[in-house]
């Protein structure tokens, strides 16, 4: 499949715009400071917390918010389990969950859930984080995916 180009400058921060690449639904992220702040407290919980999985990202995302910038947020949208599409859900906690859950992805085919760096939680179907796809800013506001 070829790359594709996508326009990143109208995604409000805190939102998640989908967009397709080889036929995958690839999220695009625009994680808030307050987002990014959580992110650090929750490794303890989390079965990847470092991404020591090289093959769940690039080199270049294998850092605390598995990312080139920490803001902006690219992962393929396909659960690590059998590869639903989780919802985003940046701010609610999805019952049955405990209230430590800080939003993120959640798969509703087996309730996996993810942060918002789509790393893993401990104790639940999906094996892997999200992977994230070859990326790279084009310019400020265009990402190429692939
Ligand atoms: Fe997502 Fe099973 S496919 S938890």
């Amino acid at each position: 499949g070829a790359p594709v180009t996508v326009d990143i400058s109208a995604i409000e921060p805190g939102q998640k715009v989908t967009y397709a690449w080889r036929s995958l639904p690839v999220f695009v992220v625009n994680r808030t400071k307050e987002q990014l702040a959580q992110l650090k407290g929750l490794e303890p919980r989390l079965l990847d917390p470092m991404s020591s999985d090289a093959d769940q990202q690039p080199k270049y995302a294998t850092n605390e918010t598995r990312s080139i910038k920490p803001e902006w947020l690219v992962v393929v949208g396909l659960c690590t389990h059998l590869g639903c599409v989780p919802d985003f859900v940046p701010d609610i906690k999805p019952e049955p969950f405990d209230a430590n859950w800080k939003g993120g992805f959640y798969c509703p085919c087996h309730k996996s859930r993810y942060d918002l760096s789509g790393r893993v939680f401990s104790g639940v179907p999906a094996p892997k984080n999200l992977p994230v796809p070859p990326y790279h800013f084009v310019d400020d506001t265009h990402i190429q995916i692939g």
